[in-house]
């Protein structure tokens, strides 16, 4: 195929991405850069720098605002997935698919196939954007100039400085920072480090639990069919109410994650996030669900939300596994409607209360007090329970068997 002249570029406004605005013309021959930024709640004035540094570079840009879009359709998905990567609520896997997807909207406008991105080969972004962009697009020609070419971050300052890519603010920064409204990620300097305290000052949503508001806070969210839709009473867009969770459980000192995580591609790297409405909206859905799924139910979805977290975590939105999966989600979670009521206090999280029209709770039935369940009606199930383990116990007795692994 002959090479388009347009190039797609997915910019985030970093480093990585813009170096590639003068590389994709250089090296790789394109006459006209796009560059498409994604707004899913990261902070205002990286999206206005975005654009205004590609305009500086001359290229055409577009600023897409897709906030209630990644806050219904992917960040309350994860919810009622009760979505969580060895202890990450996936709040950067999930905001790749959607990057992606408005890239991909941009370059059918504009009768574009070639796309470009900053992903380096070390991460899990690669796979995320590159994935979606097939999936969406599978006649899409994908670049990766820093991995294709190996760049370092020193060859990348030096080649910016030469083509006049304005980077003040990326040589000011010592942590690398991924943020959107499901949370937010901090790596880089010695955070790197797993045995490395993270200092104070990498954290900006959430206070700790010594500078937390001295006030117990209490809150109750709602939920229908799964979704969060209000908070302490009031109904509020998903982008808005996310963005309202975060303040409420930040300032109590909740989401704070700092673990090991296993990169799909085998590394083992350190990673630490705020997620405090992440934590506070997934903590309360679970709580609404122990209410209303039945035992075998609440079993099983464990296994269906561990392997929906694990396609999430590679990007792989748009697998038909994935459909299945949400199968079986969905027609559980059309009962998951109710609120509850978390108590919030430095740092701890419980769960006070809960109440849905569907509870399976039964109070005449649970209730000491009542005759609804007739407690004699038990004895022959009682009686019979662990049948063949008491048999297994009376014929070791008779063979005069030693019980036990060693015997
Ligand atoms: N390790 C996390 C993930 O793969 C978050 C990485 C965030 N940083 C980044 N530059 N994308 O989902």
């Amino acid at each position: 195929m002959k090479p388009s002249k347009t190039v797609v570029l997915v910019y985030s406004g970093g480093l990585d991405t813009s170096v590639c605005i003068p590389f994709v013309k250089e090296e790789y021959g394109y006459e006209r850069v796009v560059t498409v930024t994604v707004d899913v709640g990261q902070p205002a004035e990286d999206i206005r720098e975005a654009a205004e540094k590609a305009k500086a570079m001359g290229t055409e840009h577009y600023t897409v605002d897709a906030k209630e879009e990644f806050a219904k359709d992917f960040c309350f998905n994860a919810v009622k997935a009760n979505a969580m990567y060895e202890g990450y609520p996936l709040s950067t896997s999930i905001a790749r698919p959607i990057i992606a997807a408005k890239a991909v909207e941009v370059a059918k406008k504009l009768g574009a196939t070639a796309f470009a991105h900053g992903c380096t080969g070390k991460g899990n972004d690669q796979f995320r954007i590159e994935f979606a962009i097939r999936a969406l697009m599978p006649e899409a020609i994908i670049h990766a100039p820093i991995r294709e070419k190996n760049m370092t971050r020193s060859w990348e300052i030096e080649y910016a400085l030469s083509k006049g890519v304005p980077i003040k603010q990326s040589l000011a920064k010592i942590w690398s920072i991924d943020e959107n409204l499901w949370g937010r990620s901090i790596e880089g300097g010695r955070l790197e480090e797993p045995d490395f305290a993270p200092p104070e000052e990498i954290f900006q949503w959430t206070k700790s639990p010594t500078a937390a508001v001295d006030k117990v806070t209490e809150l109750k969210v709602a939920f229908e069919g799964g979704a969060p839709v209000a908070l302490n009473g009031e109904k509020l867009s998903p982008a808005k109410l996310i963005a309202a969770a975060n303040v409420l459980a930040g300032e109590n000192a909740i989401g704070r994650i700092d673990v090991m995580e296993d990169r799909m591609l085998g590394l083992k790297v350190r990673e630490n996030y705020e997620c405090p409405g992440s934590m506070l909206l997934l903590t309360a859905h679970k709580a609404l669900e122990a209410l209303v799924l039945t035992r075998d139910e609440l079993r099983f979805k464990t296994q269906i939300d561990a392997e929906w977290s694990k396609l999430a975590y590679e990007g792989l939105w748009w697998d038909p596994f994935k459909e299945g999966l949400e199968a079986f989600i969905g027609s559980t979670q059309k009962r998951v409607s109710g609120t509850v009521t978390m108590r919030l206090y430095k740092g701890s999280m419980t769960t006070i209360g809960r109440s849905s029209p569907w509870a399976l709770y039964n109070e005449d039935l649970a209730s000491f007090d009542t005759k609804t369940f007739e407690q004699n009606e038990s004895t022959g199930w009682v009686k019979n329970f662990g049948l063949q383990s008491r048999m297994y116990h009376s014929l070791v007795a008779k063979m005069g068997a030693k019980k036990g692994p060693d015997a």
